[in-house]
C-alpha cells in the first residue's frame, strides 16, 4: 500500500495516475477507521480505478480542545484495515499538521448560504469553517474525480456539496448511507470511547429515530419533537443536546409540513462526555 506523509510526494503520484488516465475516488477521514469508513471506500472502489484515503485529525474543526486531544490516533491499525479492503488500489495520505497548514493553523471563513447556521453549526462554533478549509485544501492536493461522504454527517455532506458548487471545484460529491452496528448505533470513531453502560444505552438513539419516522407520518413536527424531548428527559444516561426535524435542502426546522418537501430528523446526544450524532430520512 502506498502511504504518503507529505503533499509533494502525493502530488507526484497523482500526476502519474492522471497521465495514465486513471480515475481517482477520495474518502477524507480523521482516522480511527471503522466499517462506516470502509463502506465509503468500497463505494469509491466500485466507481474508480484508485481510491485515496486521507487520515488527518483536523485541528481547526474542533471547538473543544479536549475532544481534539482525546481524538483517537491509530494510524497502524487504520492501515491494517485498509489493507484488508485493497492493498493495490488504496492510496493513503496521512499528512502532518504543518504539511497542511504550514505555521498558520487557522481556518478560512465560509458562507454556505445559511446551511452553516443550523444544528452542528449552532452548537459547534467555527466547526464548518474548519471543515470547509480542510476539505477544500484536500481537494486541491488530491484532485479526485469523485469524493465520498457519509450521510452520518448529513449537514457536512450538504455543506461540501455547496462548497464544491460555490468554488466550482471539479469533483462529484457522492453521499453514502449510514453504516450501523447490529444494535443500530451509527458507527463512529467516538464509540470506542464509550464506557460499557453508555455503550449499552446508546442504541436508544436510533430506536427513538425509528419511532420518530413512524410518528411523523401522522403527527406534527412540533408534537414529535416534544415526544422526543420527553423520552430523553426520562433517560438516566443519555442527555439530549438537540432534536430537530428539518427540510433537507435548507436544513431549517420545519414549521408546517408539506407533501412536496423532503424531511429528515437530526439528533445530538451526550453519553457521558461523548457527543453522538445521528439522523434519519422521514419521507
Ligand atoms: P470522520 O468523522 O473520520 O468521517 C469521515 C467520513 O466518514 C465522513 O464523510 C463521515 O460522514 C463518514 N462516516 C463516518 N461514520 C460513518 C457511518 N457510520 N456510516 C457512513 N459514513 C460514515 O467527517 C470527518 O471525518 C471530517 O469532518 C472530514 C470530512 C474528514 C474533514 O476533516
Amino acid at each position: 500500500m502506498r502511504i504518503f506523509k507529505n503533499k509533494t510526494d502525493l502530488t507526484t503520484y497523482v500526476d502519474v495516475l492522471k497521465s495514465e488516465k486513471k480515475t481517482l475516488g477520495f474518502v477524507p477521514t480523521m482516522g480511527a477507521l471503522h466499517q462506516g469508513h470502509a463502506s465509503l471506500i468500497l463505494e469509491g472502489l466500485k466507481e474508480n480505478d484508485f481510491v485515496a484515503v486521507s487520515i488527518f485529525v483536523n485541528p481547526t474543526q474542533f471547538d473543544n480542545q479536549e475532544d481534539l486531544v482525546k481524538y483517537p490516533r491509530t494510524l497502524d491499525c487504520d492501515v491494517e484495515l485498509l489493507k484488508t479492503i485493497s492493498d493495490e488500489k488504496i492510496i493513503v495520505y496521512a499528512p502532518t499538521v504543518s504539511d497542511i497548514y504550514g505555521s498558520n493553523v487557522t481556518s478560512t471563513s465560509f458562507s454556505y448560504d445559511g446551511l452553516e447556521h443550523e444544528m452542528e453549526g449552532k452548537f459547534r462554533d467555527g466547526h464548518f469553517d474548519g471543515v470547509g478549509t480542510i476539505v477544500k485544501r484536500l481537494f486541491e492536493i488530491v484532485r479526485p474525480n469523485k469524493a465520498y461522504f457519509g450521510e452520518k454527517d448529513f449537514q457536512q455532506l450538504m455543506i461540501i456539496k455547496k462548497l464544491v458548487e460555490k468554488y466550482e471545484i471539479p469533483v462529484t460529491v457522492v453521499g453514502c448511507k449510514i453504516h450501523r452496528t447490529e444494535d443500530g448505533l451509527a458507527m463512529s470513531s467516538r464509540n470506542t470511547r464509550l464506557k460499557l453502560d453508555y455503550r449499552e444505552a446508546a442504541p436508544f438513539i436510533y430506536e427513538t429515530l425509528k419511532s420518530v419516522k413512524q410518528k411523523f407520518s401522522k403527527k406534527s413536527a412540533y408534537k414529535v419533537t416534544d415526544w422526543v424531548t420527553k423520552q430523553f428527559a426520562k433517560h438516566e444516561l443519555l442527555e439530549l443536546e438537540y432534536f430537530i426535524i428539518a427540510e433537507v435542502k435548507t436544513l431549517k426546522t420545519v414549521k408546517r409540513k408539506s407533501n412536496k418537501k423532503t424531511y429528515r430528523a437530526f439528533i445530538a446526544v451526550y453519553a457521558d462526555d461523548i457527543r453522538l450524532i445521528d439522523n434519519i430520512a422521514l419521507n
